[in-house]
């Protein structure tokens, strides 16, 4: 059975490549590539890239994932609707298959790119908490820069039909559903499925996908990088603001995951997603189900950005 065991990256089109080039690079990604119409980002992980920017109309072009081994690509390969065995695109090489996932998002399969050395990071800073002091005789002085971001963890995407779509990741990918949420006062109604990596006794992310039940409105909501801790979330904060960039909600910590997560927006409206200090879970856990009330979409922050749910947000 195929089992995906991460997220590798996400792909936007753009019509511009330098602005989206100038915009992910304040966001903290690092250019590793470009042609004439992919520009390739990475983090400072393993994966040679994590982020393609497509030069088209701007729009959510899809998401790759890793799975285990050749075998399980070759049996993707043989699924409904999939291509078969390809060289994978950009940096790092190895071998992809091609599936779409309902409402026709691209899913990529990828196996054996070459992964790189990790860039140098910033070490943890180490906290001073009331009555476990880590730090005597040195100062708390990170640099004011980008948040470097160290990969991506996840990807909302929005769904005519959000629990055919969780079935989906979940047969086809062998994804598990880590919580759901329901529309407040009526428990039959969902409103969006998280679904994580199974990866066994390994932690896996909260969620990698989280697919949302919104008919009539299909697209990216959002797609979300990890950075080192708090204070990276933050300096980014300010990094952003200070370019000029539009901020779409935060910082603040969610519930479901318990990341302390900050929300922007792209030079063409789509939203990007900074956080630190997220959940991660084994395969054993049930699954929750929780309404979707503002308490539960964030335990501390600004009020709900009044349009957070809209995928592209431009004035
Ligand atoms: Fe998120």
């Amino acid at each position: 059975m195929i089992k995906v065991q991460d997220i590798v990256y996400v792909a936007h089109r753009a019509p511009d490549l330098e602005v989206h080039a100038s915009f992910l690079s304040d966001f903290g990604l690092v250019e590793v590539a470009r042609t004439a119409d992919r520009l390739y980002m990475r983090g400072a992980g393993p994966y040679p890239f994590i982020h393609v920017t497509e030069l088209g109309e701007p729009g959510f072009a899809g998401v790759a994932m890793l799975v285990g081994s050749a075998a399980e690509l070759e049996e993707a390969s043989r699924l409904p609707g999939a291509s078969a065995i390809e060289p994978a695109e950009g940096p790092g090489g190895g071998q992809r298959v091609r599936l779409t996932a309902p409402d026709g998002y691209r899913v990529d399969l990828l196996h054996g790119m070459t992964l790189v050395d990790p860039l140098p990071l910033r070490a943890p800073l180490p906290v001073n908490f009331a009555y476990e002091k880590q730090r005597v005789k040195s100062f708390q002085r990170p640099s004011h820069e980008p948040a470097q971001i160290v990969r991506l963890g996840h990807c909302v995407l929005k769904f005519s039909d959000g629990d055919a779509a969780a079935k989906w990741f979940r047969e086809t990918l062998g994804m598990l559903v880590t919580d759901r949420l329901h529309v407040p006062g009526d428990q039959a109604a969902t409103l969006g499925n998280f679904l994580r990596c199974d990866r066994g006794d390994r932690p896996a992310d909260h969620h990698t996908i989280f697919a949302l039940n919104t008919p009539g409105d299909i697209n990216v909501h959002h797609v979300s990088f990890e950075v080192q801790d708090p204070d990276a979330v933050h300096i980014g904060h300010e990094w952003l603001r200070e370019k000029g960039y539009k901020a779409a909600w935060g910082v603040g910590r969610h519930l479901l995951g318990s990341q302390i997560f900050d929300y922007w927006r792209s030079p063409w409206g789509y939203m990007f997603e900074h956080y630190a200090d997220g959940d991660l879970l084994t395969a054993d856990m049930a699954a929750g189900d929780y309404p979707a009330t503002e308490e539960n979409l964030a335990q501390w922050g600004p009020a709900l950005a009044p349009r957070f749910f809209e995928s592209v947000v431009v004035d």
